[in-house]
């Protein structure tokens, strides 16, 4: 019982295409008070990047109908990707068909609501719905150039998760600013051989790490890492080396309110900054028009013009925002 249109449900032989794919979870981990890392595996899935998004159905549709969880699909930015040959996975307890399994996609997830209550229920083997990928990708900065700059709060820290590991693979440097409101609230793993600097980014998380990408942790409450909201840790920083980024890329998501902190930041500076916008969405497609976004356009009688965060975006030009 999906309700989506037939058109869309592809076995991704156009590998650029979205679809409709049955996963198998591998793990659902808490990794701090409210946020669990869950890993789905699928046989195939189309080419993605960071920045781009799946909408997931939390819910069971078994043949007894509908036993729990969100009627609309959510959607999740895709918060890693690997590509594998081989197996090694469970087949699922849920609907869903065991399958040699080639991907692994990580969703980061804060526990908040029915359909991300439904997803920290989740376990090994069992299935899942997703459709994917969705939006717009964040554009990477030529290699050679300052380090990329990758500013998230909370639950916007994902995308940039990715982000960083793509940007090691494209040979760019980058430092990472990870802000959250108390240290139990961060949803990364620390590593506890690795300080957290208050003042300086170390390899102290391990998400980060893996892509040779230092972090600095900034909490509301002085928790851990250095006490302050992550935009004026990050305005700091940078303006204690404004030579060296002189020409840096920004990349932010998280809360909208810090994202247009970092936005401002940036503007006053000079600095490009790409921001990976949330909405509310429904259909996650283009066709519900629910996940309106005021953009500039010189064109436009008014100066700016409804865009859709899900597939304008979610990653927009930082200037082209008119924030609400
Ligand atoms: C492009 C995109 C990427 C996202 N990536 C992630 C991610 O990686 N990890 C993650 O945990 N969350 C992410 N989100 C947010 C996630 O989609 C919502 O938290 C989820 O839809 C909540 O579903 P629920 O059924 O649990 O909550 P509901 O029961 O539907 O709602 C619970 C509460 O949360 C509010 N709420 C629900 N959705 C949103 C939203 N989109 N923005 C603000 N408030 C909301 C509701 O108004 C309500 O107060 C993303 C959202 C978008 C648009
Ligand atoms: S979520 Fe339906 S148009 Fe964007």
């Amino acid at each position: 019982m999906d309700p989506l249109p037939a058109d869309i449900h592809q076995t991704c032989e156009t590998r650029s295409a979205r679809g409709v794919f049955e996963t198998r979870v591998v793990a659902n981990e808490s990794i701090c008070r409210e946020h669990y890392r869950l890993t789905l595996a699928v046989d195939e899935f189309p080419l993605a990047h960071p920045g781009q998004f799946v909408q997931i159905m939390c819910t069971d549709f078994s043949d007894a109908g509908w036993t729990g969880g969100a009627f609309i699909r959510r959607p999740f930015s895709i918060g890693g990707l690997r590509r594998r040959a081989g197996n090694g996975i469970s087949p699922p307890t849920r609907r869903g068909r065991p399958a040699s399994s080639t991907v692994e996609l990580d969703i980061l997830h804060r526990a908040i609501g029915i359909g991300t209550c439904w997803l920290a229920s989740l376990r090994p083997g069992d299935a899942v719905n997703i459709l994917g990928p969705l939006g717009q990708a964040f554009p990477m900065p030529a290699a050679g150039g300052p380090p990329a700059l990758l500013v998230g709060g909370g639950i916007g820290l994902p995308p940039l998760i990715w982000l960083a590991e793509t940007l090691r693979e494209a040979g760019v440097p980058a430092i990472a600013f990870c802000g959250a409101r108390s240290a139990d609230l961060l949803p990364l793993t620390r590593d506890p051989a690795v300080a957290c600097r208050p003042d300086e980014p170390t390899l102290s998380c391990r998400e980060f790490a893996g892509s040779g990408v230092p972090v600095l942790v900034a909490t509301d409450d002085g928790s851990l890492g250095a006490h302050g909201l992550v935009p004026d840790v990050f305005a700091d920083y940078v303006d204690r080396r404004r030579e060296r980024f002189a020409g840096a890329t920004v990349y932010t998501c998280g809360p909208e309110r810090m994202m247009r902190a970092v936005a401002e930041v940036c503007r006053r500076r000079n600095l490009s900054c790409q921001v990976c916008l949330e909405r509310m969405m429904a259909c996650g497609m283009g066709t519900c028009q629910s996940c309106v976004v005021r953009i500039r356009d010189g064109s436009a009688p008014d100066g700016w013009r409804y865009r859709l965060c899900c597939t304008d975006g979610p990653v927009f030009d930082a200037r082209d925002v008119i924030w609400e």
